[in-house]
């Protein structure tokens, strides 16, 4: 049998999307493989939230997107993360008059319930220091650990291909590293991971690749092993070219 490479698990062609008249992304190629950690960096309203939620179906959008050989250009929301391709969106709450653990059971709704009940305790496994309050309600949990449980929720249905939005905002620097430390762990467990991050240096050394984004267009792809990439990123980001 001939080898070929392996299709990408998201593979993004043309996409555009904005709100309204309002044109935000304009042209979007983009492409992650099985098992990657992808960073998205860019300035304040670069666009990078409207593009993940472009991905994930939240918004019209025009162009194609491929997820694990299936077309999902034109899928709804339910049906992408049915496919495996969860979005944690920028700020996400949890139900703070709920349990800990009952947030987790209700990001898996839908779901057989046996399964659920398994998989939202390996979710929970990977967050001990949650895991640990399982029975409390949500809002007794600290900042960090509420963002720990958002991520816990997108892990219940075992995406193929998590998209995390700025899931470090407003965490100390203690648990920002522990929110990024579980993004490792959980990409050693196979999971890709799509991470849009402001704090550039962190997400640079935790991704194997990096794009960057500057008003609705891709303006750099690069591995993060390659050199210089400090200085074309500065460049990408003030807009004065490659
Ligand atoms: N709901 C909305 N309605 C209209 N414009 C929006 C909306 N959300 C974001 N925008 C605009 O889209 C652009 C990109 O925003 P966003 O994707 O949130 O950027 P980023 O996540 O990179 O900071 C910005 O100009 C922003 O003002
Ligand atoms: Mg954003």
């Amino acid at each position: 049998m001939p080898i070929s490479a392996p299709e990408p698990l998201l593979q993004v062609k043309g996409l555009s999307a904005g709100y309204g008249k309002i044109a935000v992304l304009d042209g979007i190629d983009l492409t992650i493989g099985a098992g990657e950690i992808v960073a998205l960096l860019g300035p304040n309203g670069a666009g990078k939230s409207t593009l993940l939620k472009a991905v994930s179906g939240l918004l019209p959008r025009s162009g194609s997107v491929t997820f694990a050989g299936k077309n999902i250009s034109t899928a709804s929301p339910r049906g992408i993360v049915e496919a495996g391709l969860v979005h944690v969106v920028e700020g996400h709450r949890v139900f703070t008059q709920l349990t800990v653990f009952d947030n987790v059971l209700l990001a898996g709704y839908g779901m057989k319930s046996d399964v659920l009940q398994r998989q939202a305790e390996e979710a929970l496994a990977f967050f001990p220091e949650i895991a640990a309050k399982r029975a409390d309600k949500a809002g007794s949990l600290s900042g960090g650990q509420q963002q720990m449980l958002a991520v816990a929720q997108g892990l219940v249905r075992k995406p193929r291909l998590l998209m995390l939005d700025e899931p470090s905002a407003g965490l100390s620097p203690v648990l920002v590293d522990r929110v990024l430390a579980a993004a490792a762990q959980l990409r050693d467990a196979g999971t890709a991971i799509l991470l849009v991050e402001q704090l550039i240096d962190k997400a640079l050394k935790l991704a194997d690749r990096v794009y960057a984004l500057a008003r609705g267009s891709i303006v750099l792809e690069a591995k993060t092993s390659e050199p210089d990439l400090h200085s074309r990123l500065e460049r990408a980001y003030f807009g004065t070219g490659q």
